[in-house]
């Protein structure tokens, strides 16, 4: 009677190290795969670098509007996104604005007689640097980084100035 107890006891003890073991294997084959399917969705695309034109096409004292295009990759979305830059110098820089108001996000245009960005929502309006002038907008328009490689200019992502940074 007592071996049959022991017996039983041992393979008890037996099944549950055995599941033990195959729950740990399966614990641990399945981080990859738990990884693989989740761990898109909390990464951002990073700042990419987008060719616009060459150097020498941006002589204009008038901002240009140069559309572009843009892949953006949010988790497993991933799409292309058509935008535009304001592109003009200024005092021999270059500078490229964002069209996005930033009021609530209507895109801007340049008025050439008034020297000025309007928007078409709210009557925002900016001065050629990209400052308010006037109506809602609560900061200036953004600035892309800008780069140079080869003779061709290159923008980044659009920086908010208020911060300070561009
Ligand atoms: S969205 Fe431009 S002024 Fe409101």
């Amino acid at each position: 009677m007592n071996k049959v107890k022991s017996d039983f006891s041992r393979r008890g003890f037996l099944k549950k190290v055995t599941a033990g073991i195959y729950g740990l294997i399966t614990f641990m084959a399945g981080i990859p795969l738990v990884s693989f399917f989740v761990s898109p969705a909390f990464i951002k695309s990073k700042n990419m670098w987008i060719e616009i034109g060459a150097v020498e096409d941006f002589n204009n004292e008038n901002p240009l509007g140069v559309n572009y295009n843009k892949e953006i990759k949010d988790g497993w979305n991933k799409r292309t996104v058509s935008s535009t830059a304001w592109v003009y110098r200024s005092k021999g820089e270059l500078i490229a604005l964002s069209p996005i108001c930033t009021h609530l996000g209507c895109t801007v245009s340049f008025d050439e007689e008034r020297e000025s960005f309007a928007c078409p929502c709210h009557g925002g309006l900016y001065d050629k640097e990209g400052n308010v002038i006037g109506g809602p907008p609560p900061k200036p328009l953004k600035r892309h980084e800008i780069k140079f490689e080869a003779g061709k200019l290159l923008i980044g992502e659009p920086v908010d100035r208020s911060s300070g940074v561009a």
